[in-house]
């Protein structure tokens, strides 16, 4: 069976992939930034995923107002990235794993969380910076993107959200397959880019919850929706993108959890950018 080898959880924003084009990654302001991500690629290079299960929200870009699934995963054999034009350089297709993303399919149908399939599906920021995070040269992985509605209400609640990626993991643990797995949460955390409150960032509620993911990873599923846009902004609900990442360590066969590495930053853009990996041993 195929091996879930751990999660990485990181924020997304569309200035990084400017930042990677114009070589920023030793400038005062993004240094705190990037910094983070030196150790991962460490244990990544030792570790060897050959497949991502991506937990991302798309921005409007292949879901909009008139069509938004609350869930829908992936099963293309590649991915375009298609951003929404924040001067990023167009990155080349990301492949995907289309073995995988049946067999995702299929348990998440099994288990009644009636997903929507898409065999063609363009991804944005929030799919490939991640990748370019964690190899900056090339891309060495198959992915399996699930993505998760952030942008029109209603919105699932978190315990809808680590229920399901509870069943991913589950799906990737049993998968007939001898790969390696990694599962990647892309959002957050604390941010509101419009608004009375555009700006809004919250510290003390972003590490309670990264260090709630290592000890007690169903602290957050206590907040509803509403509560959780009150204390972490109207976009700071992407870590809906983590908690469903965490959901699928929790799938059964895990003994222990090591954290590898975190980091915590603000402001990246209007966002506070948060860093965990953990090793599933
Ligand atoms: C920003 C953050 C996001 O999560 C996003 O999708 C777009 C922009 C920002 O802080 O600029
Ligand atoms: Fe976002």
């Amino acid at each position: 069976m195929a091996k879930l080898i751990g999660s990485v959880g990181t924020s997304h924003i569309p200035a990084i992939g400017g930042a990677i084009a114009k070589n920023l990654q030793q400038d005062p302001y993004w240094k705190p930034f990037f910094d983070g991500f030196p150790p991962i690629r460490d244990w990544l290079d030792t570790a060897r995923p050959d497949v991502v299960v991506m937990f991302y929200n798309d921005h409007g870009l292949n879901f909009f107002l008139d069509k938004m699934p609350t869930f829908a995963v992936g099963a293309a054999q590649q991915y375009n990235s298609a951003d929404e034009g924040w001067g990023i350089p167009t990155l080349p297709p990301v492949q995907g794993q289309q073995d995988l993303s049946w067999h995702v399919i299929n348990t998440l149908i099994e288990r009644e969380f009636d997903i929507v399939t898409c065999q063609e599906m363009l991804v944005d920021h929030a799919v490939t910076l991640p990748l370019k995070l964690l190899w900056p040269d090339s891309c060495p992985v198959q992915i399996v993107p699930v993505c998760i509605n952030t942008v029109q209400f209603p919105l699932p609640s978190a315990r809808r959200v680590y229920a399901m990626g509870r069943a991913v993991g589950e799906a990737i643990r049993s998968w007939d397959s001898d790969k390696k797995v990694l599962v990647i949460g892309s959002g957050g955390l604390s941010h509101q880019l419009d608004g009375e409150r555009a700006g809004h960032i919250n510290k003390a509620f972003d590490l309670q919850f990264m260090n709630s993911l290592l000890t007690n990873p169903e602290w957050v599923t206590q907040y509803s929706i509403h509560e959780l846009v009150e204390k972490t902004g109207t976009q700071g609900v992407e870590l809906l993108m983590w908690v469903a990442m965490r959901g699928a360590l929790s799938a059964g066969g895990t003994s222990s959890l090591r954290k590898v590495h975190s980091n915590y930053h603000i402001p990246i853009s209007n966002t506070a950018t948060g860093l965990l990996a953990l090793e599933a041993v």
